[in-house]
């Protein structure tokens, strides 16, 4: 094997953008990993929904200093199989995107139809195709933005092992992994890599030669380090309850003389240290459970351990 992950730390960072039940959550080690391997020039995804893939490739291309151009398109309405999206999804994600990625990266609400003639022939370097999963969307979206793939290109295609009712990304996947030099992750609900271009990477060439030469370890491999994402995000998903929980024990200290604290709900502030958070909710969360009020006064007014 000549393909190193050691040789790429960036595929072991700590992923900054997860939203509960996303199910691009466990390919994020990958997004990272193949920004390093194709350090393309221009990256486009379809399909972006509240960020979870694409943050991952703008998290990489920050921190690799890149000086990759990055467009995420997606209408922001939804598709047959996300039903209709909230009006704030997109307004969310610019708030988290915007400061941290906003000076080599654009959000483009707009439909794909729509935002393939802004892209010039021949000038995309890395495709993630995550929109509506028939297999006719599929094999139109690809189609439409095939004749701006560069002669470096790469797409990934998500979801090629869902095969639920209405599903095709799958179908679309047998046809054309064939025809290019491909690897598929099976976990995650599937994510297919073609490798498009007629002059690859050569990092990206090694590490599919590798892949399909032991395709079992490869996707252990990512699987495993996928699973971080679950975990991490089900620790977020607990703070988020416990944040939940604060806001009314706020409204509690105050009927009870003691000052609120609104850093306690401050819940970006709270993911930068998490354990102390949690720790400081819980033992504050313990004094609902009392009947004592001049104890709860009293550990309400001296929050440690864990402040
Ligand atoms: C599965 S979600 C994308 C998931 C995202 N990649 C992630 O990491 O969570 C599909 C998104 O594609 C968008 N979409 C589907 N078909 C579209 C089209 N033809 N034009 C624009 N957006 C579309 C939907 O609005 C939805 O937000």
């Amino acid at each position: 094997m000549r393909f190193n992950p050691l040789h790429h730390p960036c595929t072991f960072m700590i992923a900054q953008m997860l939203n509960i039940g996303s199910g691009w959550l466990e390919h994020i080690p990958f997004a990272f990993l193949l920004i390093d391997l194709a350090r393309p020039n221009l990256l486009v995804e379809l399909g972006t929904y509240k960020g979870d893939s694409y943050c991952g490739f703008c998290q990489a291309i920050a921190a690799l200093r890149l000086p990759t151009k990055c467009f995420a398109i997606d209408s922001w309405q939804g598709d047959p199989h996300m039903g209709v999206l909230p009006q704030d999804v997109l307004a969310y994600l610019r708030k988290y995107h915007d400061p941290l990625y906003g000076s080599f990266s654009t959000l483009v609400p707009e439909t794909f139809d729509q935002a393939v003639a802004h892209f010039d022939d021949g000038s995309i370097d890395v495709l993630h195709i995550d929109g509506t999963h028939t297999f006719e969307a599929v094999q139109h979206d690809f189609q439409t933005w095939r004749p701006k793939l560069s002669d470096k290109a790469i797409i990934l295609l998500h979801d090629t092992a869902v095969m639920d009712e209405g599903f095709g990304v799958y179908k679309f996947w047998e046809q054309i992994h064939t025809q290019y030099p491909s690897f598929e992750f099976k976990h995650g609900h599937g994510l297919g890599i073609l490798g498009v271009g007629k002059s690859l990477p050569a990092k990206f060439a090694e590490f599919l030669e590798d892949a399909t030469a032991d395709p079992q370890a490869m996707r252990d491999c990512f699987a495993i380090l996928g699973e971080r994402n679950d975990i991490q995000c089900w620790l977020i998903g607990v703070l988020q309850a416990l944040n939940q929980q604060y806001k009314f024990l706020n409204q509690f200290k105050q009927q009870i003389g003691v000052p609120a604290d609104a850093a306690m709900e401050d819940f970006q502030q709270a993911l930068k240290d998490p354990f102390a958070y949690a720790t400081r909710m819980t033992r504050e969360l313990q004094v609902l459970i009392s009947d004592d009020v001049a104890l709860r006064k009293h550990i309400l007014q001296n929050p440690q351990p864990g402040k």
